[in-house]
């Protein structure tokens, strides 16, 4: 169960703002790392939401994908979108659980995947990351030793400057990426849970968003519920920002600032970790 975000209710409307994006990166690192055809493999899409970078996997050839997410309601859309691969038993299982634990036998899978999920597992306030850190504990116990895992995430460093509708107000930001971990964060936890980084990347833009450069978006509440920044945000941070955007758009000036305050097209917003059993 995500600690701030309430995903049955995120479900109805994520497929109209996400995308599966880099999925074609994540494919190729899986089967060159693993060292075996995508058909011959066995991915965990943990927190795999409404199965979009499970579909993607599928369709690329990955043979068998299962399927994990604590919200009832993002599992109902998942299963929707991949009947036909539940029918043909490409999708293995489809587990209603809350991380962590990881509910499989030791080294079920040949590669586990966490696209935008681990920042869910502790809330605001709490401290150390001591779910992520049990939960890729978890993974480790889980995925094969010669085995791989995948992580998406977005970095403080980009949230705090690459997003252009982080910069209204830092001081919300800087409350937000406390649930980020960095990269000196996320290597620290590699060292305590037994995994080696092979590569981090970068993707370059802001497709995994829809409507990413809608200037006007922040006024708008299903806008701003295509991302969990958004929930950390009080009603009167919600009030200044919605503010500051209006009087920005009178002025004419309101697509300069975006311009001037976004990164994505050049630094990018997602990154990718991808790791080895030590
Ligand atoms: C931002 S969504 C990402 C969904 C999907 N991976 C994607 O990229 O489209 C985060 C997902 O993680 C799930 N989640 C959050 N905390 C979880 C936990 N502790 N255990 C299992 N799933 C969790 C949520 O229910 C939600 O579906």
């Amino acid at each position: 169960m995500s600690k701030y975000e309430d995903y049955n209710s995120a479900s109805r409307n994520y497929d109209n703002q996400r995308f599966a994006m880099g999925s074609d990166v994540m494919a190729a690192m899986i089967q060159f790392h693993c060292g075996k055809p995508l058909k011959d493999l066995h991915v965990l899409d943990a927190g795999c939401g409404t199965g979009n970078y499970a579909k993607a996997l599928i369709d690329y050839g990955v043979g068998q994908v299962t399927l994990l997410d604590a919200s009832p309601g993002m599992l109902e859309k998942a299963k929707v979108k991949l009947a036909d691969a539940i029918e043909s038993g490409k999708i293995k299982e489809v587990v209603e659980a809350t991380m962590p634990p990881i509910p499989f036998p030791d080294a079920s899978f040949d590669a586990v995947m966490f696209n935008l999920v681990l920042h869910h597992l502790d809330g605001e306030g709490d401290t150390g990351f001591r779910m992520v850190i049990e939960t890729l504990k978890e993974t480790r116990r889980v995925v094969r030793p010669d085995g791989f895992l995948v992580i998406s995430t977005c970095l403080p460093s980009t949230c705090l400057h690459s997003v252009w509708f982080t910069q209204f107000n830092l001081k919300l930001t800087e409350r937000y990426v406390k649930v980020l971990p960095s990269l000196e964060q996320f290597s620290e936890m590699f060292n305590t849970t037994k995994f080696e980084c092979m590569q981090k990347l970068n993707t370059i833009g802001s497709f995994f968003l829809d409507e990413y450069y809608n200037v006007e978006g922040p006024l708008d509440k299903s806008w701003r519920q295509g991302s969990s920044y958004w929930k950390f945000a009080t009603e009167e941070e919600i009030n200044v920002i919605e503010k500051k955007l209006k009087e920005l758009k009178q002025s004419g000036e309101l697509e300069n600032w975006v311009r001037a305050h976004d990164r994505a097209n050049t630094a990018g917003v997602l990154t990718w970790i991808f790791c080895k059993p030590q």
